[in-house]
């Protein structure tokens, strides 16, 4: 028989997180305050646990994993890493593709891999309530998931669209003990000034954090933190136990190289997850495509500038160094609710700026189109914002024919859709529409960003 799952015993999960922060040629600038200094970590405080921002700025390339987060990512870790043999029989392809399937969590994506370490730290540290946004809703169930098993209080802010297109999400979370309302909500000034100003908005994934943020930090017990899903350091470096398995695995099944390496990118934090080991490979020599893939209706990496911006629409964050459409802007309400966000990691934003990473941008319907074709071939079926990747594959795939190459292509399979059916039922009813963002909305961010300071561009020009 072929082998289909490529699996790792539970002890063969990684110790370490690894921080590509130690490796990356030229590091991304640092966050800035609102007088365009950078941030001391001290700054940070009212918004963060102090061991979690040591995370966030560390440099060292190896970090433990504390054994009780390891106890509990074990509970569905090490994932399996699959051979889609069945897609690449039906493609005709000569690429062996390879997914990591981070669906089989108790949530359905890679979400818990960071909202554990998250809640964790936060504990050790004397919080009892954690805040978030959610876009799609998988972070707001990972993170109610996360409390719930470590006996943390739980509030979301659900970006609206969201809120409204998937009710089991808020179901799920409420399962989990968490409190889940629709954001903007009339709970915070934030959310109170956008619904004055734009009472039918779909919401954005930058107001719910604005929202999230301001009830932690004007909590008068100081016992509430507020907790991001993806885009920060520390988040990216939370996934990396994702690469790191897939490496192993990959070993096991016999490959000595990679040729393509691609994942889905909301923030960033589910395709690092997968592709920062790879890209410590690329930058000791292996040649290896690595490529993010976002929305057209949103599209950060491919057609955003690289700028100073703020990571919500309040400004309540620091300034941040990466591509971004302006903290202003709301994206389209497509169903790839993770997909909506203005900005992209800086850890990201600079391996683009390097040359390290080529992103690309899909059309919902082709998302769509390659959902359909994978969950009739492979099975599983996707979430909304996974089959951005799918598409991405099958494209490379279908290169790999056409050029008659036996590439090697592995992907994040980031999260199952079981709680995105409505997506599938609108595509089905042929109520959905492709939408390529005009060229007056991106000037339009590009207008908000004019006054901010300007990030230096470091590259050295190599890849
Ligand atoms: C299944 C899935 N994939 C991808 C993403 C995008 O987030 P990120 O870019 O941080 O991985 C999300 C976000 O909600 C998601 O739910």
């Amino acid at each position: 028989m072929e082998t289909t799952k490529i699996l790792l015993d539970d002890n063969e999960i990684p110790r370490q997180w690894y921080n590509l922060l130690a490796d990356l040629p030229n590091p991304p600038l640092p966050p800035l305050g609102p007088d365009g200094k950078p941030i001391t970590p001290d700054m940070l405080a009212p918004v963060f646990p102090m061991n979690l921002i040591e995370q966030e700025v560390s440099t060292e390339r190896w970090i433990d994993i504390p054994d009780e987060i390891l106890q509990i990512l074990s509970l569905w870790r090490p994932s399996p890493l699959y051979r889609a043999r069945r897609l690449e029989k039906a493609l005709g392809t000569p690429a062996r593709i390879y997914y990591k399937n981070e669906g089989v969590s108790p949530p359905g994506s890679h979400k818990p891999n960071t909202a554990v370490p998250q809640a964790w730290y936060n504990k050790q540290f004397g919080i009892e309530r954690l805040t978030t946004e959610t876009g799609a809703g998988q972070w707001g169930s990972a993170l109610a998931f996360a409390c719930s098993l470590l006996g943390l209080e739980c509030k979301v802010f659900m970006v609206r669209i969201s809120f409204d297109q998937k009710p089991f999400r808020k179901l799920m979370m409420q399962t989990w003990g968490a409190n889940c309302v629709a954001s903007p909500s009339d709970e915070t000034q934030a959310g109170r000034d956008i619904l004055a100003k734009m009472p039918n908005t779909p919401g954005s994934l930058g107001i719910a954090i604005s929202e999230a943020i301001e009830q932690a930090v004007t909590d008068p017990t100081g016992k509430t933190r507020y907790s991001l899903g993806s885009v920060l350091n520390h988040v990216m470096l939370h996934q990396t136990i994702i690469g790191q398995e897939a490496q192993k695995q990959l070993a096991k099944a016999g490959e000595k190289k990679v040729d393509a390496v691609i994942g889905c990118c909301g923030g960033g934090s589910n395709f690092a997850g997968l592709a920062f080991p790879f890209v410590n490979d690329k930058i000791n020599g292996a040649e290896i495509d690595i490529i993010p893939v976002e929305p057209e209706s949103c599209p950060t990496m491919t057609r955003a500038p690289f700028a100073y911006d703020h990571g919500d629409t309040a400004k309540m964050t620091p300034l941040l160094p990466m591509h971004s459409l302006g903290h202003s802007f709301v994206p389209p309400p497509i169903h790839a609710g993770g997909l909506r966000y203005h900005g992209m990691s800086p850890m990201i934003s600079q391996c683009i700026v390097e040359g390290l990473m080529t992103p690309r941008a899909y059309h919902q319907l082709k998302c769509y189109e390659a959902a359909i074709t994978w969950a009739r071939t492979e099975g599983f079926i996707p979430a909304p914002e996974t089959s951005h990747a799918i598409a991405a594959v099958i494209d490379e795939a279908n290169k790999a024919k056409e050029e008659g190459k036996e590439k090697v292509i592995v992907f994040n399979w980031s999260g199952h859709g079981l709680m995105d059916l409505l997506g599938y039922d609108a595509y089905f009813q042929g109520k959905l529409t492709d939408y390529s963002l005009p060229q007056e909305e991106i000037d339009k961010g590009v207008e908000e960003l004019k006054d901010l300071p300007k990030p230096e561009v470091h590259k050295t020009g190599k890849w």
